[in-house]
């Protein structure tokens, strides 16, 4: 069900899942997207005067460390009221232990328009064993569940699996439908050529969508990032000190082959490389897809990013996940720079551009391409891909079952 099915009346205590898990640096909030992000549906559950529980977990903290603790997140959120005016009465963090009779109290007293927000989900141990005890105890002090944490729905855990199913009222906040209208379009229908640009390190994270796109239809697959070495490594090339993820290497090989020759698999053709990340200035481009001993792969060469753009400049629908370089370490970002600004222009040209996963994000901001040049960029890393994987997330099935 979407939130604009629910009737929610003024007083009615709504409890809102949402995905705060954000950067912090020194006690602040470093990137509010992910608050932003829930904006409307917090706009319109104030609008309608509801009383709203917020609760998400933020990092992976053992037991209760304060390190972890969702005060800043609070302080940014009521800076962020203040700054869009919304109807609020008052935005304040239930910091002592949970579920319990005290809070119970606590939540019937809210008023209308008030937000709690309940500390980290995550300083329960019942929270990432999707514990019954804990879903019980936080159905109790709603009569509303709404989920908004689409970053967090590949998680079988309490707040996303076991709670919802408790409560009768339940449905998407305004960024998960948002979220899976998108990301589902890929599936289903994306306007043809249909390219997709994978970035980052690890094969084990993206082998899943890949297969699964390849049986939709998809009709690129540019492996950009690192990953490209598992996939290099298994054609017999060698990748000098490139990372590989030796265990995937027979299950690339065997996807390739299956593949026949077809070419929906493109992989890089050239490299910048180095003899280690601290040596950048000794850096040199290959003159074919091979590394050699003693050096380490750490960029896109400009043979692979003519490719990679003649693919990208012919597509009406791209999805893109990870950086295809070390961002970090100049000059290897520039060829995730060079692929951030032509996807954006291939927005302005009309395609379809979602781009998924923090560190995707990092690199179009670093490439000084605002977040907006693109059609859609998904709050999730691990959600997106799953759900590109075509498994259906524990966190929509719990809403839709
Ligand atoms: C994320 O940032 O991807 C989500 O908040 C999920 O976090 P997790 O990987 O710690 O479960």
């Amino acid at each position: 069900m979407r939130l604009q099915e629910l009737n929610i009346i003024a007083g009615q205590r709504v409890l809102l899942r949402v995905d705060y898990n954000v950067a912090l640096d020194a006690g602040r909030v470093a990137e509010p997207k992910r608050i932003d992000a829930t904006l409307p549906t917090l706009k319109w559950l104030l609008e309608k005067k509801a009383s709203v529980i917020i609760c998400s977990h933020l990092g992976r903290p053992n037991g209760w460390e304060p390190k972890y603790s969702l005060r800043p997140v609070v302080d940014e959120l009521n800076q962020i009221l203040r700054r869009e005016k919304l109807p609020v009465t008052a935005c304040s963090l239930w910091d002592k232990p949970y579920p319990s009779p005290e809070l119970a109290e606590r939540a019937k007293t809210l008023q209308p328009g008030e937000i709690l927000v309940l500390e980290n989900l995550r300083f329960h141990a019942g929270e990432e064993k999707n514990d019954a005890d804990l879903a019980r105890g936080l159905a109790q002090l709603g009569e509303v569940f709404v989920q908004e944490a689409f970053g967090a729905l590949h998680r079988a855990h309490a707040s996303t699996d076991a709670l919802p199913r408790l409560m009768a009222k339940r449905a998407f906040g305004f960024l998960v439908a948002k979220e899976l209208d998108t990301l589902g379009a890929l599936l289903t229908n994306p306007s043809k050529p249909f390219v997709v640009l994978l970035g980052g390190v690890k094969v084990s994270d993206k082998i899943g969508a890949i297969e699964n796109l390849l049986n939709r239809g998809v009709d690129k697959i540019l492996i950009g990032g690192a990953l490209a070495y598992t996939f290099l490594k298994s054609q017999g090339h060698e990748v000098g000190n490139s990372p590989v993820e030796e265990k995937w290497v027979p299950r690339v090989k065997e996807l390739l082959a299956r593949q026949n020759g077809s070419s929906r698999i493109v992989l890089r053709k050239d490299h910048w490389i180095a003899q280690g990340l601290d040596r950048p200035q000794g850096a040199k481009v290959t003159e074919n897809p091979g590394v050699p001993s003693g050096w380490e792969g750490l960029d896109v060469g400009p043979k692979t990013l003519d490719v990679f753009s003649r693919e990208i400049n012919n597509a009406k629908t791209i999805f893109w996940n990870g950086p295809v370089g070390v961002i970090e370490v100049p000059p290897f970002d520039r060829g995730s720079s060079a692929l951030a600004r032509l996807i954006a222009e291939r927005t302005k040209a009309g395609a379809l551009t979602v781009l998924g996963g923090g560190d995707t994000i990092h690199a179009v901001s670093k490439a000084g391409v605002p977040e907006g040049s693109f059609s859609h960029v998904s709050t999730g890393g691990g959600a997106t891909l799953e759900f590109l994987e075509g498994k259906t997330l524990p966190g929509v099935a719990a809403i839709a079952g």
